[in-house]
């Protein structure tokens, strides 16, 4: 599906029944996880009409410190700008709830997300060895590559 200018989507706080539960699963398989960090007040959908296109979901670490525990877009509509649109919206928020840096981590057969986060100015602080092996019950092969250890970046919002 053709997009319009993404500053033409509009970006809201979705309702109950909005939450993009197939976006989301897609960017996390584990429902009881994402159940478990699902926050409506830090998470927002991109909509085109009445459709949901994407959406990202945010978890406060700590004062200062968010992380994007979710993003997605939908397949149809990969490849426009959307997700990298999304990604700068979830700093912004971030940046407006005190937040100095925004971390994300990602599986080690993700190739693609390394390069999106890399090319959004994300650098690898951290590898969690073992994490998807331990905290999903199936296993999660990408390219050919089993998924075992979570890659973790980071964003610096404000750098110091
Ligand atoms: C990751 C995702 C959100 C990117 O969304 P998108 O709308 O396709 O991304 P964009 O069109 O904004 O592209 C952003 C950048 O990544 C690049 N990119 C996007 N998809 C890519 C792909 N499949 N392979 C290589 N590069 C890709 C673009 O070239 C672009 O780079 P640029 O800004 O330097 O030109 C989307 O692919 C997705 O929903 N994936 C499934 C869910 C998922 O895995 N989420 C991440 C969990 S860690």
């Amino acid at each position: 599906m053709t997009l319009p200018p993404v500053w033409e989507l509009l970006i809201a706080r979705p309702r109950a029944d909005e939450i993009p539960w197939d976006l989301l699963l897609e960017a996390d398989p584990s429902r009881d996880r994402v159940e478990g960090y699902l926050d409506p007040a830090l998470t927002r959908i991109a909509k085109h009409g009445d459709e949901v296109v994407g959406v990202y979901v945010l978890e406060r670490r700590s004062d200062t410190c968010f992380e994007l525990m979710n993003i997605a877009v939908r397949e149809s509509c990969r490849g426009q700008g959307l997700g990298r649109w999304l990604l700068g919206h979830a700093l912004g928020l971030a940046e407006s709830k005190g937040a100095r840096s925004v971390v994300v981590g990602t599986g080690n057969s993700s190739l693609d997300n390394l390069g999106f986060y890399q090319r959004a100015g994300f650098r690898i602080v951290g590898v969690i060895p073992n994490f998807f092996v331990d905290n999903y019950d199936e296993p999660i092969v990408e390219d050919g590559i089993v998924c075992r250890d979570m890659v973790r970046l980071a964003f610096e919002v404000t750098p110091e």
